[in-house]
């Protein structure tokens, strides 16, 4: 069953990396329209530029800290307005509180009006500096609501009580998707996540830049994938948090030397500082997601660095 043909869905943050991806794959699903609602605070309308003739697509630029003006009837909201990537929070620290915080809340209230089924992108942050290896998401997490990079995993922690609060007392249908590290065409060359940085280097023909000793890992899934994950989450029935991840974990070391095979270049591997609160290690537990959606990641590493060094080549 198409849970979202002839569907008219939401989309917050929908001019960013995922958020595009997902409103290629809900009309791909024959959804009946896709409003994309951005303040491009870190999205780019180039994005965008394949849906330009799409009739069923909008795009409105709006900061949905605000009430968002949506008139027709909605069935989902789908949340992933937020910046993303520790270079962005850490020019947009207050935005990114309020966006985690009023606008989760305006897009909940959406919801509410439009009898729409809700969504909130969250995140592996949320675990923090994680004791527990892999995360399931039983695990509550270790975090410091007082470190810089609490600004995003605290107001992403807070959108998970409101969005869980909002289901409780009003009745709203809410789903949560933990997203852990993904990456693909349309991550921005210099957003700071490691992703594009490596890329960036290698077709420079630079060092690639290693925090710490590079023994730290991080699981990463092709942005395919993680839209995938996304849908099936919305056309469940599915209210608890789900984990949505590509378990392949890999050291930063490991990393970098898959980025070097991909894009054929790069120096040597040049260690920095780590920074503050980096997490030690990441990896997903899916178990949830494979039980209950039947999803499991398809795109090897080896694919997608493809498919992501192609993109970058045309903005190196
Ligand atoms: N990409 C990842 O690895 C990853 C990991 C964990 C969670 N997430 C979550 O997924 C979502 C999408 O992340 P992404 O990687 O595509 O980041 P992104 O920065 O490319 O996209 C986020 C979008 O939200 C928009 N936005 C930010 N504040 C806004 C506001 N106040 N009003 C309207 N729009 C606003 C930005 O302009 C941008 O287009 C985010 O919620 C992020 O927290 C992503």
């Amino acid at each position: 069953m198409n849970t979202y043909r002839g569907k008219r869905i939401v989309v917050l943050g929908g001019a960013g990396f995922v958020g595009s991806h997902l409103c290629e794959r809900l009309l791909a699903a024959d959804a009946e329209a896709v409003t994309a609602v951005d303040n491009l605070a870190t999205g780019d309308e180039r994005n965008l530029v394949g849906l330009k003739n799409e009739a069923r697509f909008d795009f409105v630029k709006h900061d949905i800290c605000a009430p968002i003006p949506v008139r027709s009837p909605v069935d989902f909201v789908f949340n992933l307005a937020s910046p993303a990537s520790p270079a962005d929070y850490a020019v947009l620290w207050l935005e990114t509180m309020r966006t985690g915080s009023e606008g989760t809340l305006r897009g909940l209230e959406l919801a509410q009006e439009k009898k729409a089924i809700f969504l909130q992108a969250s995140t592996s942050e949320i675990y923090g500096d994680p004791l527990v290896h892999p995360q399931p998401e039983s695990y509550s997490g270790n975090v410091d609501p007082t470190r810089p990079r609490s600004v995003y995993d605290e107001a992403k922690r807070y959108g998970e009580a409101l969005v869980s609060a909002f289901r409780r007392s009003r009745g709203v249908s809410t789903r949560i998707v933990r997203i852990f590290n993904t990456y693909g065409p349309r991550m921005r060359l210099n957003d700071g996540r490691v992703v594009p940085a490596f890329v960036g280097q290698a077709l420079r023909g630079e060092d690639f830049t290693v925090f710490g000793d590079g023994k730290q890992t991080r699981s990463f899934c092709y942005v395919d994938d993680m839209v995938e994950g996304i849908a099936r989450l919305g056309a469940s029935d599915v209210a608890d948090p789900v984990n949505i991840g590509n378990p392949d974990e890999r050291t930063m070391l490991e990393f970098a030397e898959a980025v070097r095979a991909a894009a054929g270049g790069g120096g040597k591997i040049v260690h920095q500082p780590l920074p503050e609160g980096d997490p030690k290690q990441r990896k997903p537990d899916i178990t949830r997601a494979k039980a209950l959606l039947g999803w499991e990641p398809k795109v090897s590493l080896v694919d997608g660095l493809a498919k992501t060094v192609a993109f970058f080549k045309t903005r190196v």
